[in-house]
């Protein structure tokens, strides 16, 4: 059974991982100067606070104060245990987790292992592209990929495999251990039959991979051959079913692809299929994703907004097409603020992305994304398409069809707009209207709430707490510091603990801010030192280092004179031996010099 983790382990896997890969693979991240921001996970924002320090191997929000490390992010976001946390670390890091030897504690609460479900994922991945390959089956879907215009390259960039007919071409490679059909099952790639057993739940199909954003597969859609007789059992596309690495609402095809792709990604296309992403970008179009047979959601979008200003859904032109339009704007409508574009493309009738590219290249396609509408301009279109806005009665009606839609685009200048805009379609007086949507729809830009700040005092820190300070942002300074052991007796708060602090990062420079704060997790340090940590990000680091280097020099000069009044006491009460006259003598004559 499992013991307690040794606290030595924590403090070398927290100077291995980065945060910064840990938080965006769950929340992306933009880069922002040295730094890494996004909206903050853990509180509803606009415009991003959420902050993830590389150096210092923390993220901090400035709106809700959440804060942490990697650790204690996978703790906060993804609910695991604190064990279960410095396992997953662990994983990544290629680290085994040791334990101490004592009495058995009680196992702490596991999830899922993802770890082996990743692991099956890949080598479902790596079958179904070696079948491709060698199959003797595989050559129809190979002819069949070339018919739709696909090249090897653009095949393999996507890695298209193939899973063979028969329903045990995977079981049949991993079914002697009963652990590993296990985790096949979570990971959907297997079904398990009700008499027991299991079998492969894709067969005879091209297989195209979903990847997160670290590229590794997380499930697949399989697309049926014409020629199959899966063709006649149903669906054409056969997708992984939610596992607790996949989920459909938060996922989008190609995304991975495309930021391998394009350097600088400037804007997103959401198509609907598979297909359509694969020949977009077969035509030079990297910039596609799509759904996976769901509509969009908000966590796409908010997804897609991290990482581009604009974003253009693109619809066929028939009626379902339409109607997805809408429910997609309907979607979009909370996460609907400020410099975000969201715009609507329809194709012509008949035609999807892959059959428009295919005929009329990348031109043509961008020829038509061109022509999109942006998110006012549908909004009023499909608004106003059953109304007479010349009758007071269709002004009425608009006005109404157009509140509850409005109450749910956050306030701020997208809204205050489109209620200036619908102001003049119904003629009513601005503050009328504003009256009409609710206080909580003004049409005048709303003032924002500046958030608080986290953690901010006014009175002068003490030198104590300036090194500190100093050392949880900036480890290295302890290099500067010289030997700790000399402010031991001073009688100050926290001098234990900084004493302590510079012993660690001069014993190992590798340490770094994340395992300062992971060593003191759990003791009644650990509030103070995040809030000293977070406090950080509104100092430059020349002016952290000049102020730890002002606070080094007052603590020696404060030792000096608690060691001087010392020496004087002794004089007057017990005399002083020959090297402590000495002592006094310097130190006086040091006084004098400074
Ligand atoms: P479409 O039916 O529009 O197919 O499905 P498509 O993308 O044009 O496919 P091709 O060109 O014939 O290969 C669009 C998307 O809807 C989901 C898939 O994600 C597909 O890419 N879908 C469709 C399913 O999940 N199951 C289905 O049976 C069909
Ligand atoms: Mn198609």
């Amino acid at each position: 059974m499992a013991g307690k983790i040794p606290r030595e382990f924590i403090d070398d896997l927290m100077s291995r991982v980065d945060i910064v890969d840990v938080i965006d693979e769950r929340v992306p991240l933009k880069k922002a100067g040295k730094e890494y921001k996004a909206c903050c996970p853990f509180h509803d924002e606009k415009t991003p606070s959420f902050t993830v320090s590389q150096s210092k191997q923390f993220y901090h929000c400035f709106g809700c104060g959440a804060h942490g490390t990697a650790l204690g992010f996978l703790m906060e976001y993804d609910h695991m245990g604190f064990v279960e946390a410095v396992e997953d670390l662990a994983s990544r890091a290629g680290m085994e987790v040791p334990r101490e030897q004592g009495p058995a504690g009680e196992r702490e609460q596991q999830g899922p292992d993802l770890g082996s479900l990743y692991d099956v994922l890949a080598r479902a991945d790596g079958f179904y592209r070696k079948q491709l390959r060698e199959h003797p089956q595989a050559a129809r879907a190979v002819d069949y990929l070339k018919q739709r215009g696909l090249t090897g390259n653009i095949a393999a960039e996507f890695g298209i495999g193939y899973a063979p007919p028969g329903w045990d071409a995977l079981l049949a490679l991993h079914a002697n251990k009963s652990e590993q059909v296990e985790s096949f099952i979570t990971a959907g790639m297997l079904i398990k039959k009700d008499s027991g057993g299991s079998y492969d739940r894709f067969r005879d199909r091209i297989m195209f991979p979903i990847r997160d954003v670290r590229g590794r597969t997380i499930a697949f859609g399989g697309r049926v051959l014409p020629d199959s007789g899966e063709a006649e059992k149903g669906a054409k596309y056969l997708n992984s079913p939610e596992t607790p690495v996949f989920h459909k609402g938060r996922e989008l095809y190609g995304l991975y692809e495309a930021r391998k792709a394009v350097r600088k990604l400037e804007r997103l296309v959401v198509v609907e299929g598979y297909m359509d992403v694969v020949a977009l970008a077969q035509h030079g179009i990297r910039y596609a994703v799509a759904t996976l047979g769901t509509a969009t959601t908000a966590e796409h979008l908010n997804r897609l907004f991290r990482l581009v200003d604009e974003v253009v859904f693109c619809f066929d032109g028939d009626r379902a097409g339409r109607e997805a339009a809408w429910r997609a704007l309907d979607n979009a409508l909370p996460v609907m603020r400020e410099g975000r574009q969201l715009r609507f493309m329809f194709l012509p009738e008949g035609e999807d992305p892959d059959t428009l590219v295919r005929q009329q290249g990348a031109e043509g396609f961008e020829q038509h994304l061109k022509k999109a509408l942006s998110f006012s301009e549908y909004f009023f279109e499909v608004l106003t398409a059953d109304v007479d806005i010349g009758s007071i009665d269709g002004r009425a009606r608009l006005v109404e069809k157009a509140r509850p839609l409005m109450a749910r685009i956050p306030q701020g200048v997208l809204r205050s707009m489109l209620g200036q805009h619908l102001a003049k379609l119904s003629q009513m007086e601005p503050n009328q209207l504003g009256a009409v949507l609710g206080s909580g729809a003004s049409t005048s830009p709303a003032s924002r709430p500046v958030p608080p700040r986290a953690g901010r005092r006014k009175d002068a820190p003490s030198p104590v707490r300036t090194i500190i300070k100093g050392l949880l942002n900036h480890p290295v300074l302890a290099l500067h510091a010289g030997p700790a052991q000399r402010f031991v007796e001073l009688q100050q708060a926290g001098v234990e603990l900084m004493v302590e602090m510079l012993e660690m990062v001069q014993a190992d420079p590798n340490v770094n801010s994340a395992v300062l704060l992971e060593h003191w997790r759990d003791t009644e340090h650990e509030r103070a030192l995040y809030r000293l940590a977070a406090d950080e990000t509104i100092l430059d680091t020349e002016q952290m280092e000049a102020d730890f280097l002002g606070a080094l020099a007052l603590l020696d000069r404060q030792r000096l004179e608690q060691r001087r009044d010392f020496l004087i006491q002794k004089s007057i009460h017990g005399g002083l031996n020959e090297e402590e006259k000495e002592e006094m003598r310097r130190l006086f004559t040091d006084q004098r010099t400074t």
